[in-house]
């Protein structure tokens, strides 16, 4: 007997109602598993398609940068308006407390100070410790074009399997050596290649001329690397373009923390990013919010 009906109820089976199959929102994961998809739901807000993600992992080759010398007092509080938090496992374990409830991407490449060849990395974190640490995707530096290209898309490709094995997606972000050019036909080549070969999530820098074109290029969701601070105006208007040409978030770190009013442009950048406003609207935000916290 399947089940012992001790109070004999009408069951429901609602015969005419046929199971919804639920599409995927994000692009380029609907045939992925439940865990992963889970994950990519976790960064990126399924109402929105978006996510603003606060980077603050600088520290793996140019050690306390400014701006992140005491993660625990300034940086810990900005936390809670991000929607993930792109970081070392270091900067996780001594100082992130357990209790924030924020997706964690965890950078997993390293090796190479600021005083070496920086496309000469490795991977830095095993799979399991990235489970023990419920990440919700991992990450790495991709050198397309860089002295260590080969060893870095390898580096890649070795962390996208480990991945999948346990529904974890891997965000390649496309490091742009200093004399290198950053254009279109560059940005399209590498996020491509880093699609291709099995990426679910890409950060990459905006360009003025063609950004549309890397984003349609590209068959995986990507978000717009913040780069060094500029005025908070521009850093807003940079970052509304970017989502009105294709991109499905930012992941900015020194443009926030090293703003003069870090919560303000956190939450400027989230109107910017969820809710399409406009620059100039952001500005004013910002401005407004930066008021109000001086006074508190
Ligand atoms: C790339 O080199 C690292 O992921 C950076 O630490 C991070 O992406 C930099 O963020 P931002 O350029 O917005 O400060």
């Amino acid at each position: 007997m399947p089940e012992a009906d001790v109070v004999k109820q009408a069951k429901k089976f609602y015969e005419d109602v046929p199971m919804k199959t639920e599409g995927f929102f994000l692009k380029g994961a609907g045939a992925l598993d439940w865990g992963m998809k889970n994950r990519l739901s976790r960064i990126f807000n399924p109402k929105t398609g978006r996510t603003v993600m606060f980077a603050i992992d600088h520290g793996y080759f140019q050690g306390p940068t400014t701006g992140l010398e005491r993660i625990d007092l300034t940086i810990v509080p900005l936390m809670y308006y991000a929607d993930a938090i792109m970081l070392t496992r270091g900067i996780l374990r001594t100082t992130v407390p357990p209790t924030l409830n924020k997706p964690i991407v965890m950078r997993c490449s390293g090796g190479p100070s600021i005083l070496k060849e920086l496309s000469n990395e490795e991977l830095a974190v095993d799979i399991e410790d990235a489970i023990r640490m419920n990440v919700s995707a991992i990450t790495l530096q991709v050198f397309i074009g860089g002295e260590f290209e080969t060893r870095s898309v390898h580096n890649m490709t070795r962390l996208v399997d480990m991945g999948i094995r346990f529904g974890i997606p891997t965000m390649a972000v496309t490091a742009v050596g200093k004399d290198m050019v950053r254009d279109a036909r560059y940005f399209r080549l590498a996020c491509r290649i880093c699609a291709e070969l099995g990426a679910q999530i890409i950060k990459t820098y905006y360009i003025e001329d063609g950004f549309s074109t890397v984003t349609a290029s590209c068959p995986v969701p990507i978000v717009m690397a913040g780069g060094k601070k500029i005025p908070e105006i521009d850093a807003l208007t940079m970052a509304y373009k970017a989502i009105q040409e294709g991109a499905a978030g930012v992941d900015m770190g020194r443009n926030i923390f090293q703003s003069d009013a870090p919560e303000a442009m956190m939450q400027a950048i989230h109107k910017v990013v969820h809710e399409n406003m406009k620059p100039t609207e952001a500005y004013k935000l910002y401005e407004t919010l930066k008021n109000e916290q001086k006074k508190d």
